[in-house]
């Protein structure tokens, strides 16, 4: 049986992306850090290097077949208001946290020749609104993936999702006017997201990509 690490299970995201690894007979190990998830999970803080060290002790002799990088957070501010240490937090999650993952476990990757996807967003190609640093923190996503895997030689890509459906924000303005922007008049799906990050784990030729997931939003 194939094995997936899963690094932010807790998030709806998470959920759904651990159901749709399961539902192909993959074996998931989820990671959370404050919001402790269902099936096999250990505690995980992405920013820091000590938890990182921990986890790789946990798991000295768990091989792994594939590593979802889902953990991210979101602030909105403009640049000049925004504080410096949000600053580096949202970069700490969002981006640092992936060069960490590779770090402690990209060898078990190397040894299994198997894939990373991770999660990065619609704003990485497409301006959000008073969000330049989540943004550009996404964007770095873009790169990373692409070079990482000329470096490796392996399998690894990023999936860039509109604004997802969740019950926390169906029922928002914001929600409201992604919808209308879309072709389909509709926020992107979890299990849809779930289901091409599957794929990109999957397929043999798709390197270094980053693939957009966004109902046409970016194509008006
Ligand atoms: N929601 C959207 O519309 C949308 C759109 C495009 C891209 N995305 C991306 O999709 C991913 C999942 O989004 P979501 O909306 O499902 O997320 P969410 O509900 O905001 O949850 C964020 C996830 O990141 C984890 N996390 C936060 N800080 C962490 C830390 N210090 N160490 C380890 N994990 C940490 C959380 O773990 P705990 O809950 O355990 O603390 C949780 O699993 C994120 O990367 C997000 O940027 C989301």
């Amino acid at each position: 049986m194939k094995r997936a690490l899963l690094i932010g299970g807790s998030s709806p995201l998470g959920m759904a992306i651990r159901g749709e690894l399961e539902a192909h007979s993959i074996s998931v190990i989820s990671t959370y850090n404050e919001n402790k998830c269902g099936g096999e999970s250990l505690r995980l803080d992405v920013t820091s290097e000590e938890s990182f060290e921990a986890l790789r002790r946990e798991l000295e002799r768990v091989n792994l077949d594939y590593i979802v990088y889902n953990s991210g957070i979101f602030t909105e501010s403009s640049q000049r208001n925004l504080e410096t240490d949000v600053f580096d937090r949202v970069f700490s999650v969002n981006m640092r946290g992936l060069f960490l993952t590779w770090k402690y476990f990209g060898e078990k990757l190397d040894a299994s020749r198997g894939s990373l996807v991770a999660v990065s967003s619609m704003n990485a190609l497409h301006p959000g609104s008073s969000t330049s640093h989540y943004d550009a923190s996404k964007g770095a996503l873009t790169s990373y993936v692409r070079s990482l895997s000329a470096e490796t030689g392996l399998r690894i890509n990023a999936v860039a999702p509109g604004l997802l459906s969740s019950s926390r924000i169906n029922n928002s303005d914001f929600a409201e006017s992604f919808r209308r922007h879309t072709l389909t008049h509709s926020l992107v799906e979890l299990k849809d997201v779930a289901c091409l990050v599957y794929f990109l784990l999957k397929c043999e030729s798709i390197y270094g990509q980053t693939i957009l997931i966004d109902n046409g939003y970016t194509l008006k």
